[in-house]
């Protein structure tokens, strides 16, 4: 008997040894909950695998967690926010009418300002100081700024990049190649494949002008900023950092927050994965209990609209909420919509939530479809529950998303307007009216959860990989250390120029002197 249970541990401790726990270190520091939701994701995930996580985060949980270490940011993000806040460009009702505001000079400043504000946090440089903290190897999201790389070096560990929207050029270049443009858009882009004469010109254009602006403008702040931050953490634990290039270009892996069945099948290297939706728990917390009886008891079903964590319905105009308000009331449906505030006169069939469970409602299945602002996780999660949407993009990737929502069919976009009230109803009447939508979500959803791992699995398998392999070199695109000159055959060219160059000239020379003897002897004849 005693020998049993001497057997059963050793054989339980070799397994808990053969699968021995890594010590991660999660860097997911924007002041943003949609971003900070794919951090607690990824966290989740190692956990549940049985690995040990530091979070670096602006939103910590409000319970401790076995295994888990949280490094808040959020008084740095607050503060952040706060220098900003009096600024009202953000809000939805001074947004209506100015296009993209991701895509534009002033977006790529705001994003090294963010970085420059996250690596001045005290809290942040004394523990990347700490001697006593080791990784086996840190993964970092990656937004629209290379610098963060210069913490991998700091742990001497691999460094695993996190692209929290679809694969793109900026993030692509960091671990293979920048992508033709011709069937590669940028993150900005509304332009799906196949390309256009004209869509393929403005692809190549943007990416031209974009490159010449980071190199002009934000790789020299970059730059500065690194050697700000990172040689003088360097030496307190007594190493030297690489340079800036020899960091950014040093990444094991990347994961991409999308899949085919969501964006467009941009290709990979082999140290990329899509891994879309590993966010979304496999069991879903149930519905608190009004709205699951509201949910129920919705006879003609129900319509869920929210703008997402950082747009806020009550940061919209009062004509904006009052045309929205009367829309809805025309409508048999009940509405949910996510609105931060209380209001007095709202119409029967509209129900406010302050907070809502998302994942509940749209697993519910007398929903009938998904009214929102486009963000790469509102689409990803209405994919995995097979809803369709209607969206109304506002900024950075939901531009993108909806284009990719529009032409797969499985949703309508609408723009961002004070009157866009009427072009709702227009395209809540147009799905109502067709099955087409329904059919497509499902269709993609099959597609979406037919793969040969679960996303969750797949982020830990590749992040155990990384580590198992000491850094994944084998993985590592032999196009990232091709210089551009010799991917276009510049030198190659150059050489062919020269010789045909040099050749002409003799030629040229053969042919004067032929000439020139050749008079010499028919004067002397
Ligand atoms: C690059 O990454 C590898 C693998 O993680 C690591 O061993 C190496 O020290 C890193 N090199 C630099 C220059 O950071």
């Amino acid at each position: 008997m005693a020998s049993n249970v001497i057997a059963f541990g050793l054989a339980i401790a070799l397994l808990v040894s053969s699968s021995e726990a890594l010590r991660i270190l999660v860097f997911f520091p924007l002041y943003s909950k949609s971003h900070s939701i794919l951090g607690h994701g990824v966290v989740n995930r190692l956990l549940e695998a049985g690995h040990e996580v530091v979070h670096i985060t602006s939103f910590p949980r409000e319970k401790s967690v076995a295994n888990l270490t949280e490094l808040s940011l959020e008084e740095t993000g607050k503060q952040w926010k706060a220098a900003k806040a009096n600024d009202e460009t953000y809000k939805i009702k001074n947004l209506v009418g100015k296009g993209n505001f991701g895509d534009s000079i002033f977006f790529v400043y705001f994003t090294y300002e963010i970085h420059k504000a996250i690596f001045s946090a005290p809290e942040l440089v004394e523990f990347l100081k700490d001697p006593s903290q080791k990784f086996d190897a840190v993964i970092l999201e990656w937004f629209f700024s290379d610098v963060i790389a210069g913490i991998a070096p700091l742990f001497q560990c691999p460094l695993i990049w996190f692209g929290s929207t679809e694969a793109h050029w900026q993030t692509l270049k960091l671990i293979d190649e920048v992508p033709n443009p011709s069937y590669n858009v940028d993150i900005f882009s509304v332009s799906r494949t196949p390309l256009g004469f004209w869509e393929r010109t403005v692809e190549l254009y943007t990416m031209i002008k974009k490159m010449i602006i980071l190199s002009v403008i934000f790789t020299p702040l970059e730059k500065s900023l690194y050697s700000d931050v990172f040689p003088s953490i360097a030496a307190a634990k007594g190493l030297t950092m690489p340079t800036y290039n020899e960091a950014i270009y040093n990444g094991s892996f990347i994961f991409f927050n999308s899949h085919p069945s969501i964006g467009t099948p941009f290709r990979l290297p082999q140290s990329a994965k899509y891994i879309a939706g590993y966010h979304i728990d496999s069991k879903v917390k149930p519905l608190p209990k009004d709205l699951q009886k509201l949910m129920d008891e919705a006879k003609h079903g129900v319509i869920y609209f929210s703008m997402g964590s950082n747009w806020k319905s009550v940061d919209m105009s009062d004509n904006m909420q009052t045309s929205l308000f009367n829309m809805f009331a025309k409508l048999k449906q009940t509405v949910i919509w996510k609105f931060e505030e209380d209001m007095e006169k709202v119409p029967a069939n509209v129900h406010l939530v302050k907070w809502a469970p998302q994942q509940a409602i749209l697993a519910h299945p007398n929903l009938k479809f998904f009214i929102t602002h486009g963000g790469q996780l509102s689409t990803t999660e209405a994919i995995h529950f097979g809803v369709p949407v209607i969206g109304i993009p506002i900024a950075g990737d939901q531009y993108v998303n909806m284009q990719s929502v529009t032409n797969k069919g499985f949703g309508l976009t609408v723009t961002l307007a004070e009157d866009m009230a009427d072009h709702i109803y227009e395209a809540i009447q147009k799905m109502l009216g067709s099955t087409a939508y329904k059919t497509k979500a499902k269709e993609l959803s099959f597609i979406y959860h037919n793969r040969n791992q679960k996303p969750g699995d797949e982020l830990v398998f590749w992040v155990e990989h990384v580590v198992a392999t000491g850094g994944a070199k084998h993985l590592k695109s032999p196009a990232l250390s091709v210089p551009c000159y010799q991917k276009m055959y510049l030198d190659v060219l150059a050489v062919l120029a020269a010789v045909l160059f040099i050749a002409f000239k003799l030629i040229k020379r053969v042919v004067r002197k032929e000439k020139s003897s050749k008079g010499k002897k028919e004067k002397t004849k």
